[in-house]
């Protein structure tokens, strides 16, 4: 337990102040460490599902055979959107940014929910598992909206990773895609108090939602310092265009004090550890797919990122090699931001229900540094 502060201090992004206790994620920064629940990353990512992950992270254990079958089953059978909600996909203009039609979509699960303002443990655990059950048909079949194509149902017999392919795609997988984005979502399930569950967590702590936590989550997500960034290195590759551009471009960056997208991080100064994992896979996957060429600029762009602020602790994120791997996966570039929050839809539920336990409302203080003593001048007279 580490000492509460009486005085307010000033932490500026609040990048030193320890908000809560958590026993969801455990990162170690400096040596580039990441546990689920105690469980290296790395593990998890060769030997888990998404599903074991998120009954590890929820529960705080791993399942036994018959309590995976269960715990599958529950989430199976929340697949299917209420009937209005497709609806409400098709009422949302095609030229909208997924980012936003996925906030307004899990919105508008809150109304056909008649628990969304139910704040007991039982009935927040099943709407974690709503969220997290729905969250792919969201996504998918607004792309298919967008697109001009019909809905493609969820499929109760296939998991998270598949069936959401299979929507998106109209077609079931290949084995391989299907395990490449099982595995991509047991990487970005959890991580701590980023950004988006830190404001999930203040939007339960005045015990509204988890629709609403979790509508803020997504709106945090959205930005390129965030869950935006995956985007933002794909568009930086097609801007580069060439692996011969690649060394020009990065220097520029750098002289123009610019953040080059899918490196550094606030608690990492050492190699993310999802990014180690995921830079094997994306070059495997940029392989069987003709994609090598990114492959290839990504890893150009790294070595002169390592030569030019490697000693600064900037290293590359989960977000740098996540984008060629699912480009090389066929999603759309605009589409691998939703691929992250329907991942970190566990970590935001599974922290709000921890948070719940121990709440208390998050309300930091701010340093007035306006002045004092005006004089209120009656408007005819300004
Ligand atoms: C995610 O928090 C999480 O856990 C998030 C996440 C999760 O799983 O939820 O891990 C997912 O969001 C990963 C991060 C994705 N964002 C990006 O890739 C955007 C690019 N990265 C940067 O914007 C930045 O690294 C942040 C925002 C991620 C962290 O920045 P900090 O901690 O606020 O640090 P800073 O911006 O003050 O930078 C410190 C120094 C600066 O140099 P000086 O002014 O001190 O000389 O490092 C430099 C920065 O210029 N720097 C970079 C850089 N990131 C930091 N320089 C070039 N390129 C970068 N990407």
């Amino acid at each position: 337990m580490i000492e509460t502060r009486s005085e307010p201090t000033f932490d500026k992004g609040l990048a030193n102040t320890i908000a809560a206790e958590s026993e969801m994620s455990y990162i170690d920064g400096v040596n580039g460490v990441l546990e689920y629940v105690g469980i290296d990353i790395d593990t998890l990512a060769r030997s888990s599902t998404f599903e074991e992950t998120v009954f590890l992270l929820w529960r705080r254990r791993l399942p036994t055979t018959a309590e995976l079958e269960h715990f599958n089953a529950e989430i199976r059978r929340e697949y299917q959107l209420p009937e209005p909600l497709w609806t409400t996909i098709q009422q949302i203009p095609a030229t909208a940014t997924p980012m936003h039609a996925l906030r307004t979509l899990v919105s508008a699960l809150a109304v056909h929910d008649e628990e969304a303002d139910v704040n007991t443990p039982d009935a927040n655990e099943r709407k974690a598992i709503r969220l997290l059950a729905r969250t792919p048909a969201l996504i998918a079949n607004f792309d298919r909206h967008r697109k001009g194509k019909e809905f493609v149902r969820p499929d109760a017999t296939q998991d998270i990773a598949t069936s959401f392919l299979t929507m998106l795609n109209g077609a079931p997988p290949t084995e391989t895609m299907a395990r490449a984005l099982d595995v991509c979502l047991i990487l970005h399930a959890d991580h701590g108090f980023n950004a988006s569950t830190f404001a999930a967590l203040v939007t339960i702590s005045t015990l509204s939602d988890m629709y609403s936590a979790v509508t803020t989550a997504i709106g945090t997500l959205k930005g390129p310092l965030h869950g935006g960034a995956n985007e933002a290195v794909m568009r930086m590759l097609e801007e580069i265009g060439d692996i011969d551009a690649v060394e020009a471009f990065v220097k520029e960056k750098l002289v123009r004090k610019e953040r080059v997208m899918g490196f550094g991080h606030r608690v990492y100064k050492a190699y993310d550890p999802r990014a180690t994992y995921l830079k094997t896979f994306a070059g495997q996957l940029a392989e069987d797919t003709g994609n090598l060429h990114l492959f290839e600029m990504s890893r150009a762009i790294e070595k002169i990122m390592h030569d030019a602020v490697g000693a600064k602790g900037i290293h590359p994120n989960v977000d740098f090699y996540s984008a060629t791997t699912y480009y090389s996966l066929g999603l759309d570039i605009d589409l691998f931001t939703p691929l992250f929050a329907m991942s970190r839809v566990a970590g935001w539920a599974g922290h709000c229900i921890e948070y719940l336990l121990d709440n208390k409302l998050m309300r930091p203080r701010c340093d007035y540094t306006g002045p004092h003593g005006i004089e209120y001048v009656p408007i005819g007279d300004r």
